[in-house]
């Protein structure tokens, strides 16, 4: 399985700690923001990546992470984002890299504790759809949020208002290769942007996508305060190893 990591967007909400650098490469505790997602697949058994960034100081993470090997990849590849056209137009950038493959997309600014393989090993062995990642959170408002029928996914909607369940989308998604066509038939969304939400709303109406509950601790890293969150849980992980 390939393995996506995304590290785009201008990271605004950051704003000036990503005004002259990317915020993927902003410390959480003790390494760079992007350490964590590449672990997190190397983890998982993925050892080929794929590697969006955009904005300014791109050629930094080149400089950072080189050909990936110190992080145990067998290699990494690079591609380069214009603009901030959202996640689902990041992933489109990954089409000739995954090929026919499935692949592991993750957020550049997600931080978890757990080791994911357990998921990815179910993946592989389903064969087609999607299996998404979901999380138990106090504020649901500021993810996609799963609703769930019968044991399955049958919604998910984009920083709800009124969130019809604590279940956030993490930001951790398998793919059938498929999923480029989806993303090339997106339409940009109220906030201009092409929504991982719609392709995963496009694999639920397939009946396709299959979901877990992530353990331990979950955090993006985007604002002051999961940025600031983010650094805490990482060191108090450290310490208790
Ligand atoms: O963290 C999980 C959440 O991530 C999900 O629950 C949401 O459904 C999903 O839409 C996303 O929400 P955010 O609004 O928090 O995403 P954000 O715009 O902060 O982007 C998250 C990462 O995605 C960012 O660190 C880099 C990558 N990205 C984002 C954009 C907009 C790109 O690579 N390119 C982009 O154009």
């Amino acid at each position: 399985m390939k393995g996506v990591v995304l590290a785009g967007g201008l990271g605004s909400r950051l704003n000036p700690l990503t005004k002259v650098t990317n915020k993927h490469l902003l410390p959480v505790y003790d390494k760079p923001m992007i350490f964590y997602p590449i672990q997190t697949l190397v983890q998982a058994g993925v050892k080929e990546v794929l590697l969006v960034t955009g904005g300014h100081s791109a050629g930094e993470f080149l400089r950072l992470l080189g050909n990936g090997k110190k992080l145990g990849l067998d290699a990494l590849h690079y591609a380069y984002q214009e603009g901030e056209g959202g996640i689902a137009h990041a992933l489109a950038l990954a089409k000739h890299f995954v090929d026919n493959e499935q692949c592991m997309v993750i957020l550049g600014d997600n931080i978890i504790e757990a080791n994911i393989a357990p998921f990815a090993k179910k993946f592989r062995k389903q064969k087609e759809g999607s299996r998404i990642l979901l999380k138990k959170v106090s504020d649901p408002e500021r993810f996609g949020v799963a609703e769930i029928k019968n044991g399955k996914v049958s919604k998910i909607v984009e920083k709800p208002k009124k969130p019809k369940s604590n279940y956030a989308v993490t930001g951790i998604y398998m793919y059938d290769k498929n999923v480029f066509d989806l993303c090339s038939k997106l339409k940009p969304s109220g906030r201009g942007e092409l929504e991982i939400t719609d392709v995963n709303n496009a694999y639920i109406k397939q009946g396709l996508m299959e979901y877990d509950v992530l353990n331990g601790y979950w955090t993006d890293a985007g604002t002051f305060e999961s940025l600031y969150r983010a650094s805490t849980l990482v060191r108090r992980k450290g310490i208790k190893e």
